[in-house]
């Protein structure tokens, strides 16, 4: 990818996801994530803020991919706690892999104390992430380092190095929709990175299910996923067996301390009628 038209069309989508559920009238169900809707272009931020137009916005997303919206608004609770969980409990560096339009650096600014925020992204959505920043004048997103890296070079070890990354730091990586875009050689790669930083650091990682690419597909609506994510060219790749993700982490050097599917991730919608994508979870590995 280079260039705009080379940018990630789904790091869009997925802040307009966040961008509409900040704007759920059930703050059970609300998504915390208030600055998404100032880092998506104007058809987006018209199409979450004006109630029609978010509900047919809605409307189209839940019939090409069901239940991402939902589990979309789960997965930014579920990070955002482990996030200041890990925080709190002494990591200085906060790494974001695949940052795309994520807020937290400015959105959760003072809870994140002294920790510095590094953005790690393909080039062209970085720079397509920092022209967006613009719009959040009293971010002070001079205090987070960007770093632009290709996962599918392998030069992930180089790139954070070179960004001001220190390996001897404890450190909190979150890498959030970003696994299934990659190949399980990168997944892999990326994974042997992270477990050579400091112990005690941890990454936050959701993936899609391994058998989601079996055919035919077990899932009811796996197949509308894939359909929907070559359609923005950006196909799925890869996915992980939840049974085995243990000792494939353990083969790479990290230690599985939680892996939240989707009936562990309902907690955060109490009260939900809508349904959650079945075949993504939520894993927490820490090098030990
Ligand atoms: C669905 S977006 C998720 C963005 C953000 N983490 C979020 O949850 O809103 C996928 C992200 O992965 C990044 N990405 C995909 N393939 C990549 C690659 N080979 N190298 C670097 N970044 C990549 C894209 O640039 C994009 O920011």
């Amino acid at each position: 990818m280079d260039g705009d038209s080379q940018r990630s069309r789904t790091a869009e989508g997925a802040a307009a996801l966040r961008a509409a559920g900040a704007r759920e009238r059930d703050p059970a169900l609300r998504n915390p994530d208030n600055l998404a809707e100032h880092l998506i272009g104007l058809r987006y931020r018209l199409g979450t803020r004006i109630p029609p137009m978010r509900a047919v916005l809605l409307w189209q997303i839940e019939r090409r991919m069901p239940g991402l919206y939902s589990y979309v608004t789960a997965r930014t609770k579920h990070l955002d706690e482990l996030l200041l969980t890990e925080t709190r409990s002494g990591a200085k560096q906060v790494v974001i892999l695949g940052a795309g339009a994520d807020s937290r650096a400015y959105r959760l600014s003072d809870a994140l104390g002294d920790a510095q925020v590094f953005e790690v992204d393909h080039p062209a959505t970085g720079a397509w992430k920092r022209e967006r920043l613009r719009n959040l004048p009293d971010a002070h997103w001079d205090r987070v380092g960007f770093v632009a890296v290709d996962f599918g070079t392998g030069t992930l070890d180089d790139a954070l190095a070179d960004g001001g990354v220190d390996r001897a730091v404890p450190t909190v990586f979150l890498w959030e929709g970003v696994t299934p875009y990659l190949t399980s050689a990168e997944v892999d790669a990326t994974l042997s990175a992270i477990a050579r930083f400091a112990t005690g650091s941890s990454v936050v990682f959701d993936y899609w299910y391994r058998d989601v690419f079996d055919r035919p597909c077990p899932y009811p609506e796996g197949e509308k996923f894939f359909r929907g994510l070559a359609a923005r060219g950006e196909p799925a790749r890869s996915g992980l067996d939840p049974a085995t993700l243990a000792d494939h982490l353990a083969e790479r050097g990290l230690r599985l301390i939680d892996n939240a599917g989707p009936r562990e991730l309902a907690r955060h919608l109490p009260g939900a009628r809508r349904p959650i994508m079945s075949f993504s979870a939520i894993a927490h590995a820490r090098v030990p």
